[in-house]
Order: structure tokens, then C-alpha cells, then sequence
């Protein structure tokens, strides 16, 4: 096969990308984009701060752009995300226990009933775990609302949208020694034990040197497929594009039969987050790299 999504389809999976609004005006973006990918995630426009900008009065112009684009021309859409510390509308920046809880539920449902049966993956809760040795949960308002915030917007989301795999996702998870990635372990298997509906683990991973790709990411992924999950790379960028290490992350998630699919967290360098950091698989003049090549030849089967 000689596109990403064509090339992962062989195996059932897909290959994704992340698309942002601001560019889908923009033709070399989106020809690259609908030709490679089968797989959308909105990178803000799913957010909390965009579809609920005033506490219960909800905005989808923005997601639904996203959505409209990828559906238009034959893609799956991931949603990210329901529950996170980080861009939060000032309204609920300023909510706090119980007020806060009834707000993220308030929130899950709105978001999740606008898009009932039309998202495959949802990251229900990003990023809950604090970085660095401790294991703990990351401190935040939602945390300090009840340590019990994670199970309710699981259970929640469960409710809303039965037909959702519902996906905890978080980075610096990648490496099995790190103690983040041994804290969200402990959390899927005391859920999986508990019947707190989980179906999916997203891991990030975004690599670079503060945070290096190890080849053990295979048994991290392995560990939480035995579990009982499924899990998915959701947003992949690597520190200078090695072509040598896009090709071992692609052999990581073919390793693993629960690994649902790739998703790289944009089209070309100069739409990354990192753009500095040149760690995607097209140029900025949309031309393919080396890793692009790497990744396509491993999707085939090496
Ligand atoms: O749209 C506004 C614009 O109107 C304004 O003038 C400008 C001024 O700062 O900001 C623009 O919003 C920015 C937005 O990206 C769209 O470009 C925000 O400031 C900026 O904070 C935001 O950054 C996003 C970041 O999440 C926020 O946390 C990145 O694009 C996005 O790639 C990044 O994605 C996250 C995932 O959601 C979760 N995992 C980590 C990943 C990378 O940080």
C-alpha cells in the first residue's frame, strides 16, 4: 500500500493524525491529511475550553469543523478530551468539589451527546498522573474534588455514549520503569478488577531527549493489553524524526494485538507543537521525510 492509513488497514488498525481548525483552509495541509490518514483527532477544538467556553452553554462550531472534515472524507474521529486539568474555561478553573464534580459530569454529557455514536475512541480522562518519581496523581482542581474523579467520568461517559471506547490517556507513560507509568498500571488493573468501564490506555508519546523512546515501550504495551484493554499511540512525535525509531514505535504497536492504531500529533514539522523540533513525518513544504518512509515500509510488513 502506498498511504499511512491504506498501509495500518492491512492489519485492522489505522494510522491518525491530529488536525487543527485554523488549517483546513490551508490545501497542501489538507491533501496530505485526507490522502495518509484514516484516523482524526481534533488537536483543541474537542477541548473544554472550546465546547463549553460559558458554563452550560455548549460550542461545537469549531469540533464540528474537525468532525465535518474528517467524515467528509472517510476518516474516523478520536475525541479529546472530556476531562483534564489543563485548558479549562476560567469558569470552571475557579469551580472547586462538589460544584466542580457536577460540572465535569454536566460537561462529559453535553460534549458526548452531541457527538453520540459518531466518535470510535475518547480520551474520557488526559493526563491525571504527576511527572517525576512520586507516583501520584497530578495535583489539580478535579483531584481535589475526590480522588474518585477518574471512575465517575468513566462511568459517566459509559452512560452517555455506550458505543465510545472510553481511553484514559496520559505521556511519559511510555517507559515501563518510570514510576508514571507503574501509578497508571495500578489504576487500569484496580478498574479493570473493580468494573469501572475502561476499554482503551492512550499513550502519547511524545519523545524526545528529556523524554527518549526505550525499546521496553513494547512490554508497557504488552502489560496493559494483558490487563484487559486495549491501548493506542496518540499522539507520536520523536525529537528530530530518527526514521530508525518511527519504525521501531510502528513495530511496537504491530507486536501487540490490542494496539488499535498510530496517531502522529500533526501533518507536517511546521504544524507541530514542537515545530522546532522538526518531529513529523512531513516537511514544511509537505514533503515526505525519511521517517515517513520508515513508517510506510514497516506498516507493509518491513
Ligand atoms: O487559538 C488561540 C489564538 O486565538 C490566540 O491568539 C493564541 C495566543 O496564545 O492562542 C491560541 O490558542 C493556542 C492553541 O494551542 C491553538 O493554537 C493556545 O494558546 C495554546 O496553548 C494551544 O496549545 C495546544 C496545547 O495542547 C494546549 O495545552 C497545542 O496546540 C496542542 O498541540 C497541545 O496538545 C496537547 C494535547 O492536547 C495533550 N497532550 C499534550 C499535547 C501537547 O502539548
Amino acid at each position: 500500500e502506498n498511504t499511512l492509513g491504506a498501509a495500518a488497514a492491512q492489519s485492522g488498525r489505522y494510522f491518525g493524525t491530529a488536525i487543527a481548525s485554523g488549517r483546513l483552509s490551508d490545501s497542501t495541509y489538507t491533501s496530505i491529511a485526507a490522502r495518509e490518514f484514516n484516523m482524526v483527532t481534533a488537536e483543541n477544538e474537542m477541548k473544554i475550553d472550546a465546547t463549553e467556553p460559558q458554563r452550560g452553554q455548549f460550542n461545537f462550531s469549531a469540533a464540528d469543523r474537525v468532525y465535518n472534515w474528517a467524515v467528509q472524507n472517510g476518516k474516523q474521529v478520536r475525541g479529546h478530551t472530556l476531562a483534564w486539568h489543563s485548558q479549562q474555561p476560567g469558569w470552571m478553573q475557579s469551580l472547586s468539589g462538589s460544584a466542580l464534580r457536577q460540572a465535569m459530569i454536566d460537561h462529559i454529557n453535553g460534549v458526548m451527546a452531541h457527538y453520540k455514536g459518531k466518535i470510535v475512541q475518547w480520551d474520557v480522562v488526559n493526563e491525571a498522573f504527576a511527572d517525576g518519581s512520586s507516583g501520584a496523581r497530578r495535583d489539580s482542581n478535579l483531584q481535589r474534588s475526590g480522588n474518585d474523579w477518574i471512575e465517575v467520568a468513566f462511568r459517566t461517559a459509559r452512560a452517555a455514549d455506550p458505543s465510545a471506547k472510553l481511553c484514559y490517556n496520559d505521556y511519559n507513560v511510555e517507559n515501563w520503569n518510570w514510576a508514571k507509568t507503574q501509578a497508571m498500571y495500578n489504576m487500569v488493573r484496580d478498574f479493570k478488577q473493580r468494573g469501572v468501564p475502561i476499554d482503551c490506555v492512550g499513550f502519547q508519546s511524545h519523545f524526545n531527549s528529556g523524554s527518549p523512546y526505550d525499546s521496553n515501550f513494547r512490554t508497557t504495551l504488552q502489560n496493559f493489553a494483558a490487563l484487559g484493554v486495549d491501548v493506542a499511540i496518540t499522539e507520536l512525535d520523536i525529537q528530530g524524526a530518527p526514521a530508525s525509531t518511527y519504525a521501531n514505535v510502528t513495530n511496537d504497536c504491530l507486536a501487540v494485538a490490542r494496539c488499535l492504531g498510530i496517531t502522529v500529533w500533526g501533518v507536517r514539522d511546521s504544524d507541530s507543537w514542537r515545530s522546532e523540533q522538526t518531529p513529523l513525518l512531513f516537511n514544511n513544504n509537505g514533503s515526505k521525510k525519511a521517517a515517513y518512509t520508515a513508517v510506510l515500509d514497516t506498516l507493509n510488513g518491513g
